[in-house]
C-alpha cells in the first residue's frame, strides 16, 4: 500500500510481527508493551494494524513507525501509535493515521478516537493537524515519576469530517 500524497510505504502487521511492534513500542515510550501481550491482544481483538516503511518485520530490518486499532462496527479506537525517534517528522504518523480514515470512510463512515497525554506536543499536534477534535478531558489521568500526573485529551474524528 502507498499513501496517495506522500511516498511511504505501508503494509498490515499481524500477530507474527509482535517482535518487531515490541521494539518499536520500547523506543518510543517508557513503558515496555512485552511481545507475549501484544500476541494475545492480537488473537483477543478485531484489530486493523498498519507498519510504516520497508516490510521490516520480514526482512529483519527495523520497524519505522506502526499504528494499531481496535475497531467494532463503526468505532474504531487507536490503541498505539509511535515512530520511530531517527525517522520523525518524515510524515509516517500523518500517513498511518490517514490510512486508518481512509478505512473507515471506505467502510461507509465512522469515528475513530484516542486518549493522549495533554502535554505530549507532539501527538497533540498531529491529530490537531488530521481533523481530530477535544471530545473530553479526564484529569489527572497519566502518572508522572514525581507524583506529578497529566490529563488525557479525548480526541475523536469522524469520517464525515472534512480534513
Ligand atoms: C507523535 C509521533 C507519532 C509523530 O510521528 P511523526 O512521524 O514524527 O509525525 P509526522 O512526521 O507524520 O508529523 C505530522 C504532523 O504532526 C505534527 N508534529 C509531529 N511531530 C511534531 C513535533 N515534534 N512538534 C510539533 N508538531 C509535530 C506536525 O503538524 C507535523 O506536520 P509537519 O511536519 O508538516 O509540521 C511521534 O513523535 C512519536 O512516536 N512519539 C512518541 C509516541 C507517541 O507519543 N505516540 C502518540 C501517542 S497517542
Amino acid at each position: 500500500m502507498e499513501t496517495s500524497d506522500q511516498a511511504i510505504e505501508l503494509a498490515e502487521i499481524g500477530a507474527d510481527a509482535v517482535a518487531a511492534i515490541a521494539g518499536l513500542h520500547a523506543a518510543c515510550f517508557d513503558t515496555p508493551w512485552p511481545a507475549d501481550d501484544l500476541h494475545a491482544l492480537f488473537k483477543a481483538n478485531p484489530l486493523w494494524a498498519l507498519g510504516a516503511a520497508d516490510c521490516a518485520w520480514r526482512t529483519g530490518r527495523e520497524l519505522q513507525g506502526a499504528v494499531i486499532v481496535r475497531h467494532v462496527l463503526d468505532e474504531a479506537e487507536i490503541l498505539t501509535l509511535g515512530v520511530r525517534p531517527r525517522c520523525r517528522r518524515r510524515g509516517i504518523a500523518r500517513a498511518l493515521i490517514r490510512a486508518m480514515q481512509e478505512r473507515l470512510r471506505g467502510q461507509g463512515g465512522g469515528r475513530l478516537f484516542l486518549d493522549v497525554a495533554a502535554d505530549n506536543s507532539p501527538a497533540r499536534a498531529l491529530y490537531d493537524d488530521l481533523g481530530f477534535r477535544l471530545l473530553d478531558v479526564r484529569k489527572g489521568y497519566y502518572g508522572r515519576p514525581g507524583g506529578r500526573s497529566a490529563d488525557a485529551h479525548v480526541l475523536s474524528w469522524e469520517a464525515a469530517d472534512i480534513i
